[in-house]
């Protein structure tokens, strides 16, 4: 019995292991705005405060070049999306700062 349940709990682990620092594969259409590239890669964490408010940032994130390291990076608790890059990450950077809250 006390095998089985520690094999239970390691299954348990996985996914939360996996949602820690692990790259995402996503790759946005060359023409995705930056709402629609969060919305499908963010939103899952990130949920919208409201219509017109995407997230709340830190003042030392609040900045283009700063989120774009944040999601091409990842951190501890953040998945980096490796594959967002060029136009794509700077509309998705100019969406974000165009609609959050800074605080
Ligand atoms: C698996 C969950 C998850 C996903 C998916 C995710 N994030 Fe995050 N994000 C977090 C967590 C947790 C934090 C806060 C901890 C930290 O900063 O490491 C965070 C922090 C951030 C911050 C810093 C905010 C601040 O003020 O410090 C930015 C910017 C950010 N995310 C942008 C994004 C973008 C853009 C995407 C989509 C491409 C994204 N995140 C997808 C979990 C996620």
């Amino acid at each position: 019995m006390k095998i089985k349940s520690n094999f239970v709990l390691a299954m348990l682990a996985i996914p939360i292991l996996v949602g820690c620092g692990a790259g995402r594969d996503y790759t946005p259409q060359a023409d995705a705005s930056g709402e629609k590239i969060f919305s499908t890669a963010c939103t899952e964490c990130h949920k919208p405060l409201s219509a017109n408010v995407a997230m709340t940032l830190s003042e030392k994130v609040a900045n283009k070049e700063a989120i774009i390291k944040k999601f091409q990076s990842g951190s501890m608790r953040m998945p980096a999306f490796k594959n967002i890059q060029g136009e794509a990450a700077d509309r998705l950077a100019e969406y974000i700062l165009a609609n959050s809250e800074v605080k």
